[in-house]
């Protein structure tokens, strides 16, 4: 056990106590952010002339060989010795390069350290997921390009309402991933400053060049307030909340296709790469990746309730508790990373049964709402064309039919104001076509909105 503070104990840690303490199991993650920081801090402390240009050459060139050597094998994250990452990398350092290796926590804390770490590690994890999200998008507007005439019913309370595409129903979720991005864009805005400079909690008496030094590091600032700096987790808290979106998002997304590729539906099926059979009952092919997808979405949730709940009511600044951050947020970072990577790859391979969803989509009066407004476009006030189509349904109940089947003589024995020309006003057809008020499912409206999807998908913004 080699710890960095060693000097004011008298008694080695109890081991059950150390590994307690000990975070390297699940920050040794964070090595190549460590790394960097650190060339980061020492090229600034050369530059203030805290250090040496030879120092601050072997003590960079030290830094590099650690993690070429962890990368390539060379060198092992011994779990036993070190409590952290942080630990780790200093002691071989100066088990590599002697004495210029003490100075390199010159001005620094391992609390300003850690919440470095964490934040550069999170920015691109954002950026990660952010471009996941879009291939994702990109997959669902093609589909949407291909389906703009692929009818089906489109459900309230889960009961058919009005007929709508397939178009239209991706659409509904290429403007929820789409706002997911501009989560990322906001969350990338406001973790956007350095915290490093902010030592334990009170910042240091060294010349630090605190602005150069997040230059160097891609950040557009200093934080402002030191005991802020070691003690925020808000942005961790900020992209859980927005990951738990995504997972709501995906988690609807997969519950709707699990109703789809239902025995009852059958509106669309699977690929078999992405589903798997049942060890008892031969004939299954059972869609566990949408299920895994949607069970997953309670591991993100409770992520971002186990980081809240740990934040709550710490007193600033740096408390171990922060610690815990960490474990959590992987866990979230790799769910919602692998659960994009393969829900894209189901959707991308998912078939459509476009007679069976027109078949669906014509069946449980979904043209009812047209046929009042057929009555609306010659006069009858809408509250009694309502009405009159409530005692035709009723009618068609009864005998079994639809609005469509019945014939001429029928449909004017409950209003004489029917016509000939009802039946193309009530087709499946003429029913989502005519709708095209902006956003609606309607072949002009719908091209727009894909139109405008495209020049967003090609833009370099993610608003
Ligand atoms: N492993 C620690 C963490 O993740 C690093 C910071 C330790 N700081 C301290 N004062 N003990 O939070």
């Amino acid at each position: 056990m080699a710890q960095l503070w060693g000097g004011r104990f008298t008694k080695e840690t109890d081991r059950k106590v150390f590994a307690f303490n000990a975070s390297i199991g699940f920050d040794r993650r964070l090595l190549p952010q460590d790394i960097q920081g650190s060339i980061a801090h020492v090229i600034m402390l050369a530059r203030q002339g805290i250090l040496s240009p030879t120092e601050k050459k072997q003590i960079c060139d030290g830094l590099a060989g650690i993690l070429r050597d962890v990368e390539e094998g060379l060198l092992d994250i011994d779990q036993e010795a070190f409590e952290d990452i942080h630990s780790f990398v200093e002691a071989k350092l100066i088990e590599r390069i002697g004495e210029p290796g003490k100075k390199m926590h010159t001005g620094r804390s391992r609390n300003d350290q850690v919440a470095l770490d964490m934040r550069l590690y999170t920015r691109q994890v954002v950026l990660e997921v952010d471009v996941l999200l879009k291939e994702l998008l990109e997959g669902i507007l093609d589909t949407m390009e291909e389906h703009i005439e692929t009818y089906m019913p489109g459900f309230t309370h889960l009961q058919k309402a009005q007929p709508t595409t397939l178009a239209h129903h991706y659409g509904a979720y290429f403007e929820m991933f789409r706002r997911d991005r501009q989560r990322m864009s906001d969350i990338c805005r406001r973790m956007d400053a350095c915290p490093l400079g902010a030592g334990a909690l009170a910042g240091t008496t060294y010349p630090l060049d605190r602005g150069y030094v997040a230059g160097l590091l891609g950040f557009a600032q200093p934080t402002r307030n030191s005991m802020d700096s070691v003690a925020d987790r808000d942005y961790l808290i900020e992209f859980l909340a927005a990951l738990s979106t995504v997972m709501m998002h995906l988690s609807r997304f997969c519950e709707e296709i699990i109703l789809w590729n239902s025995n009852e539906y059958q509106f669309v099926e699977i690929d078999d790469a992405f589903s798997t059979g049942s060890s008892i009952m031969p004939q299954k092919k059972n869609p566990d990746i949408a299920e895994l997808v949607r069970g997953k979405t309670g591991r993100v949730y409770g992520a971002l309730m186990a980081l809240l709940t740990t934040m709550k009511g710490l007193p600033l600044a740096y408390n171990k508790d922060m610690q815990e951050d960490k474990e959590v947020a992987f866990d979230a970072f790799d769910t919602v990373k692998d659960c994009l990577e393969l829900f894209g790859g189901m959707l991308k391979t998912l078939r459509f049964k476009k007679e069976r969803m027109a078949a669906s989509a014509m069946n449980g009066f979904t043209n009812a709402t047209d046929a009042a407004d057929y009555l609306v476009g010659r006069g009858v006030p809408f509250r009694d064309a309502h009405g009159i189509i409530g005692r035709l349904v009723l009618y068609c109940i009864e005998k079994g039919t639809s609005i469509d089947a019945l014939s001429l003589e029928e449909l004017q024995g409950i209003s004489d104001v029917f016509q000939a020309d009802v039946y193309d006003a009530i087709s499946l057809k003429a029913c989502v076509e005519r709708r095209l008020t902006l956003g609606g499912p309607g072949t002009l409206a719908m091209r727009e909105v894909i139109a405008q999807n495209r020049a967003y998908l090609m833009q370099e913004d993610r608003d």
